[in-house]
């Protein structure tokens, strides 16, 4: 190799994105010194999300109120999007997390969730029994059935067709397969459709299944893709969610 190159080779410090450390590092330091805010963000947090919980037919329990649920809804009205905000959801599930957005954003929001509603390897018998019936009637139960719009398949069935068609989000949650393929498939296509300035969350940034071998490991997928595509991206917060900003 021409010793030109040899300088050309990634540096130990760029496989380890350090975009995320840092992320890492600035999500634990506010978590310290600015702990009344994050309070008050959780009470706020709450508030909302004990209410979805309530009006939605759901076998999850309710949990308490916690940093995620704060930094989720802060990143949401952070992002200070123009009305109505589009927003796209990969893996909606029941449709607690689309029900969440939709009251946090007060309903001024249209929606698109694609998920497939079918059983999947992560997960055990019955868990997606009646999905898709229960997701409907849970927006319907949100008087938000007007503001959804389901595309049912996986996300790499329906991603090239919105990025064919030009569309664009202001907000994407990345909450489908945990597959580190399919997390990488999801960050790549759905970056197509993040509008400038928009946000992208993943969930389950740590999340391992050792049962199912070794390729379950979205957080090599999200350090991969911000590794690369460090120069369009701001990290904004790195917890159990990852929150990036389209710079
Ligand atoms: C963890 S659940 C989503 C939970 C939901 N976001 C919530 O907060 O309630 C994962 C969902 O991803 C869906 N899913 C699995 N593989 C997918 C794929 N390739 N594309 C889109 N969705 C997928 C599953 O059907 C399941 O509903």
């Amino acid at each position: 190799m021409p010793i030109s190159l040899r300088w050309k080779r990634p540096a130990p410090l760029d496989v380890l994105a350090p975009a995320m450390q840092w992320g890492r590092f600035c999500t634990w330091i506010k978590a310290v010194l600015e702990r009344p805010q994050l309070l008050r963000n959780r009470e706020r947090a709450w508030k909302i999300y004990a209410g979805v919980h309530d009006t939605l037919k759901t076998s999850e329990p309710v949990g308490c109120p916690n940093d995620g649920l704060a930094r989720f809804a802060d990143h949401i009205l952070q992002a200070h999007c123009a009305k109505p905000v589009r927003y796209l959801e990969i893996g909606a599930w029941q449709g607690h997390s689309t029900a969440f957005v939709y009251r946090i954003l007060s309903g001024d929001v249209q929606i698109t969730v694609v998920d497939p509603f079918v059983e999947y390897a992560e997960i055990g018998d019955g868990i997606m029994h009646h999905a898709q019936e229960v997701f409907s009637a849970n927006m319907k139960a949100m008087h938000a059935e007007d503001k959804v719009r389901v595309l049912k398949g996986r996300s790499v069935d329906h991603l090239p067709s919105l990025i064919e068609s030009g569309e664009q989000f202001d907000i994407i949650c990345i909450d489908g397969s945990h597959a580190t393929l399919d997390v990488l498939l999801d960050a790549v296509l759905c970056w197509r459709v993040l509008s400038s300035g928009g946000l992208l969350i993943f969930d389950d940034y740590w999340y391992r299944r050792p049962d199912l071998g070794a390729g379950y490991r979205p957080k090599l997928a999200i350090d991969a893709f911000v590794g690369a595509m460090s120069h369009e991206i701001a990290v904004l917060d790195v917890a159990r969610q990852v929150f990036l900003r389209k710079k």
